[in-house]
């Protein structure tokens, strides 16, 4: 009922407007001065977290990007090389597991069955199981050695939204408190990024407030055919969640590409007018991808790619290149990935709006697929 919706025009809309809080309420009771402690952790005792040698993160669809966001984070911060696979190739190909694997299975809904399937097949070839779920006393959760809850807080929509920003943020403590104990993040190190995670929500309020003008893009893209989305680093699978909401909401081919992967082949889609999303890393990113991303906007734009950018305030450099440029408050490279996903969340939204779709019920699609 319009009740439940809180005032919003959807359930979709409303759950984007929880983001800010479904990372904040992710992030409460799990800092300790300063540091991370996950008391629900204890599942998986100190000497455990030293001891794995692996980490395997198994999900589906929009948890399975928050996964690939976190394998970035995890190996930088704790050391430890991290795979992520969609659970119903994972099951299938009997991949090597010990009892030094640690397998992280991510899903709003903890009943997604192919993710069920790879958690028990995990267990079974004795590899320890991590569950980072949306839903108290769900399957999964009960299934595993220990269980990190995100606190996105019901989620009704089809479409995953807040709890993607929740699952990163879950992620992201994880890693944080691995890197703790492994003894790979010292403890101002590991502070610092406690600072900039619990920065997070009030950045994400600020990013809300562009909804309106995503809402007159979305306007004047309505009779858009394809559109694409570029990103490096944590950006890439930020790409990838902007192109799966276009599909979901509004049934328009979307697909999310590396940025550096653009010459290998699809720079040949590229023809007049095609509309190109990219995520611009910060100009003040060590790795100084930045450059390499403005310099792929010159490429598509040179071909005719209408190009709407995600950039940092401040970042003057895509102006001259960008159709229209998307503003997000400064953050260090990890923590962009929670701010440039807003802006896609509404625009999928919008779009799906302005081609008058149910955007909280799209055809063909499940909240949770309890079937193989
Ligand atoms: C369905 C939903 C998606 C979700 C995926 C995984 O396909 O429509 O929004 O990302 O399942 O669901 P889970 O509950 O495991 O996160």
């Amino acid at each position: 009922s319009a009740a439940d919706k809180g005032g919003w025009s959807s359930f979709m809309a409303k759950e984007i407007s929880e983001e800010p809080e479904a990372v904040a309420k992710t992030i409460i009771g799990r800092v300790e001065d300063g540091l991370v402690r996950i008391p629900e952790l204890e599942g998986l005792d100190a000497d455990t977290l030293r001891d794995i040698d692996r980490v395997v993160v198994i999900a589906c669809g929009t948890a399975a990007y928050a996964g690939m966001v976190g394998k970035y984070a995890i190996e930088q911060w704790a050391r430890v090389p991290v795979d992520v696979e969609l659970a119903h190739e994972f099951r299938y190909r009997e991949p090597v597991l010990t009892e030094r694997t640690l397998v992280v299975s991510i899903s709003q809904s903890g009943e997604t069955m192919d993710t069920l399937m790879a958690v028990k097949y995990a267990r079974e070839q004795g590899a320890r199981t991590l569950s980072i779920c949306n839903t108290q006393g769900a399957t999964i959760p009960r299934e595993s050695d220990a269980v990190v809850y995100t606190h996105a807080g019901p989620e009704v929509a089809v479409a995953s939204t807040k709890a993607f920003v929740a699952q990163i943020t879950a992620m992201y403590l994880f890693g944080i408190q691995l890197g703790q104990v492994r003894g790979t993040l010292d403890d101002s190190r590991a502070r610092g990024l406690v600072r900039e995670l619990q920065a997070v929500p009030d950045k994400l309020a600020s990013v809300l407030a562009s909804g309106e003008r995503i809402r007159e893009m979305a306007k004047w893209m309505a009779d858009t055919q394809s559109v694409l989305f570029l990103g490096r680093h944590v950006g890439y699978p930020v790409a990838l969640e902007g192109a799966l909401k276009l599909k979901e909401l509004a049934y328009i081919h979307a697909e999310g590409f590396a940025a550096g992967e653009l010459k290998h082949g699809p720079i040949a889609l590229i023809e007049p007018g095609q509309i190109v999303f990219v995520i611009v890393p910060s100009p003040r990113d060590p790795n100084s991808l930045h450059a390499k991303v403005v310099s792929n906007i010159q490429e598509i734009r040179a071909r005719g790619a209408r190009v709407i950018a995600i950039a940092e305030q401040g970042d003057a450099a895509v102006l001259p290149h960008a159709d229209e440029v998307i503003r997000i408050p400064l953050a260090s490279p990890f923590f962009e990935p929670l701010l440039a996903v807003v802006p896609l969340h509404i625009f999928g939204m919008e779009l799906a709006a302005a081609k008058g779709l149910d955007v909280d019920q799209p055809r063909n699609l499940a909240k949770s697929v309890t079937v193989e």
